[in-house]
């Protein structure tokens, strides 16, 4: 058995541990609302998260009431985990009318952001500026037959807004989303997303027949392959959905992905004859890069 002494030193132990979790909870606590909320950044509470893959989770969170946006816009959204919080820019992905706002996110492991920010749990605080802004608007856009959203990775997040956006359809016949992604598991975002048109009291019924998803994996196995670049470029994808090839006269191109991504797809449409446009002058197509980071 143990010696007096040494029950006493145990004793000692356990309380001393107990001691220092109670401070280090204190402290944390202390640590949270040791940061003042910036001027003109809403704090708002996390609502839901939900993780596709280790590279990709969404979440939403609640809706500042005087918060306004356009469809395909994006905000700065930032953590209070710092005097000068490190803030980046986020497409909304949910629709204006929803009461929620909704987020869609890599996770990158050394990511000034995203490294805290995809550890984020229900009932934590996350900020964002009160601006909103960005080129991927209808309003940008002259009307016109077909729609074609062209998306990788977390480029998608725009399009998940303007495909709940009642707008959408009455400026445009149909809609064709594209996303491409490395691996079969971050298509899901998107899937769910299409799936869940049809059972949407708001739009539902608006949607039907409308909304055609095409999707691509780059480095798994999949019923389709490729990089859009090369689907369209070989015509596979006008193809496999029997459609006609990009025609400025009746279609209109959003684009959103990596640099290098909207760089070749920019290429791609502007040598069939689209040309960029923007708010002071809408035209037949529109670009804007995903967060990244
Ligand atoms: P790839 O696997 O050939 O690089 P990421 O997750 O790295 O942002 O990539 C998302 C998707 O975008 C991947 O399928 C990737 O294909 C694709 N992609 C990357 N660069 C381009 C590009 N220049 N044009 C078209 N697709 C691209």
């Amino acid at each position: 058995g143990l010696t007096a002494s040494a029950r006493r030193d145990r004793s000692r132990d356990v309380l001393a541990g107990i001691f220092a979790r109670m401070t280090s909870a204190l402290a944390s606590d202390e640590r949270a609302v040791q940061f003042p909320i910036p001027a003109g950044v809403h704090a708002e509470k996390v609502v839901s998260v939900r993780h596709y893959t280790d590279r990709l989770f969404s979440f939403r969170i609640t809706r500042p009431q005087s918060f306004r946006f356009r469809s395909g816009e994006f905000v700065m959204i930032g953590l209070p985990n710092a005097e000068k919080p490190v803030f980046r820019a986020y497409s909304v992905a949910s629709p204006a009318w929803d009461e929620e706002l909704e987020f869609f996110s890599i996770k990158v492991p050394d990511g000034p952001l995203t490294q805290h920010l995809q550890k984020i749990q229900p009932g934590d605080t996350v900020l964002m500026r009160q601006k909103s802004t960005g080129t991927l608007v209808l309003d940008a856009l002259t009307p016109a037959k077909r729609l074609f959203m062209i998306s990788t990775g977390t480029g998608i997040a725009p399009f998940a807004s303007l495909l709940r956006d009642p707008d959408t359809y009455e400026k445009f016949e149909q809609v064709y989303l594209t996303h491409t992604c490395r691996d079969r598991a971050e298509l899901a975002y998107g899937q769910e997303l299409v799936a869940a048109l049809k059972d949407d009291p708001l739009i539902g019924e608006l949607t039907e027949g409308r909304v055609t998803l095409y999707n691509s994996t780059t480095r798994e196995e999949s019923p389709c392959m490729g990089r859009i670049t090369a689907l369209i470029g070989s015509g596979k994808f006008y193809s496999d959905l029997g459609i006609e090839p990009f025609n400025p006269e009746t279609d209109r191109v959003m684009i959103c992905g990596s640099m290098e991504m909207l760089r070749d797809v920019k290429e791609l449409v502007e040598g069939l004859g689209f040309v960029e446009g923007s708010l002071s002058a809408p035209a037949s197509f529109v670009v804007e890069r995903a967060f990244v980071g």
